[in-house]
């Protein structure tokens, strides 16, 4: 027998996402983004996530089937997101899936997202020689993990403040610059010197790992306001002095997650290097990553662009994983906005 058809869905934040897989063939993968229904507010309004999350969640699973060209009545198990992420989110979700598994009689699977993040490397990239130190970095969570085998997942560090993505999203927004600010600092850095500002890259009294980004933030604000620049652009290009600011921004962020992944490479003396995430859309540090790994002899699984950023593919794909070790969930499972991985 072959591999099962796998539906997905996610909501855990801004996206409303299905995807059908069998094995690591994506049939289809739609993602409904709201960044559009949040640009005004600069950033998720929780509220009006669950509730775009609702009218649209059927729709994008129609969509999904209609795609891979299958029926309802062919899916063999449904993977959904039960957390980390916004409760009135994951239960749209959560109880969308559910209703399947049960009017289908078929598996449901409970998956955390940020499994399915890690997890999306091997979607892409199939075998990828272990150890491997992954990086998962996005809006809400910054994690370095370690994995001595494919089946195991050992945390190493984590973010103690903001993640990286919420960094680039507050700096993009204390600039005036509009949101989200991943994809526009990645836009407006290349024209700007990133040497010009000076931002120090957190240390940690206790040797840890860890990692933090509100100092950053913080060194920008600051900057920024004693050189007369906080809102200076409400619309438009930024001025130099901006995108110098904004160049030195990403330049440190990408240079201190990059020294936290290398650090670990060398201690533990891995074969490969994994990143994911939204923030792995950054052009610099997809090619930092490339470069640090090329020079040390590894290899670097960098997922791309359409997998790094919230999708449901990667959680059917973590969901099939749980299946084949018969991790199945059962009616009452509930959303754990705060799991961790
Ligand atoms: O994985 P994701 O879609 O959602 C979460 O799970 O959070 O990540 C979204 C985050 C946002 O903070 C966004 O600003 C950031 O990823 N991001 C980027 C880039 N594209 C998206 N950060 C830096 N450079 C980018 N090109
Ligand atoms: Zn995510």
């Amino acid at each position: 027998m072959g591999d099962p058809l796998i539906l997905g869905i996610e909501t855990s934040c801004d996206e409303t996402a299905a995807a059908v897989l069998r094995g690591r063939a994506i049939l289809s993968s739609i993602i409904a983004s709201q960044i559009d229904v949040h640009r005004e507010f600069g950033g998720v309004v929780p509220e009006l996530a669950s509730r775009h999350h609702l009218e649209k969640i059927d729709l994008v699973i129609d969509l999904a089937l209609r795609r891979a060209g299958i029926a309802l009545s062919d899916v063999q198990a449904v993977a959904v997101t039960y957390g980390p992420g916004l409760v009135g989110s994951l239960l749209v979700g959560l109880q969308a899936a559910k209703a399947l598994a049960y009017v289908q009689r078929i598996p449901l699977i409970a998956v955390n997202h940020l499994e399915g993040h890690l997890r999306s490397i091997w979607l892409e990239h199939g075998e990828v020689p272990t150890p491997v130190v992954s990086l998962v970095a996005s809006g809400g969570h910054t994690a370095l993990y370690l994995s001595p085998s494919e089946e195991t997942i050992v945390p190493l560090a984590r973010t103690r403040d903001d993640a990286a993505g919420e960094a680039f999203d507050k700096v993009a927004k204390l600039l005036g610059l509009g949101y989200p600010g991943g994809p526009l600092v990645d836009r407006l850095a290349p024209t700007g010197d990133p040497t010009a500002v000076r931002l120090a890259p957190p240390r940690m009294s206790d040797g840890s790992l860890d990692f933090s980004f509100s100092g950053f933030k913080t060194a920008v604000l600051r900057h920024a306001q004693g050189s007369g620049l906080a809102r200076a652009y409400p619309a438009g290009t930024p001025d130099q002095a901006t995108r110098d600011l904004l160049a030195s921004f990403q330049q440190a962020v990408v240079e201190f997650l990059v020294d936290r992944v290398m650090t670990v490479a060398r201690r533990e003396k891995v074969r490969s290097i994994g990143l994911s995430g939204g923030v792995a859309c950054n052009s610099l540090l997809r090619a930092r990553v490339a470069a640090e790994a090329e020079a040390a002899g590894l290899r670097s699984f960098v997922v791309s662009r359409s997998l790094a950023v919230d999708n449901a593919a990667m959680i059917a794909f973590a969901g099939m994983r749980r299946l084949e070790r018969g991790e199945v969930a059962d009616l009452a499972q509930n959303a754990e906005p705060g799991l961790e991985l």
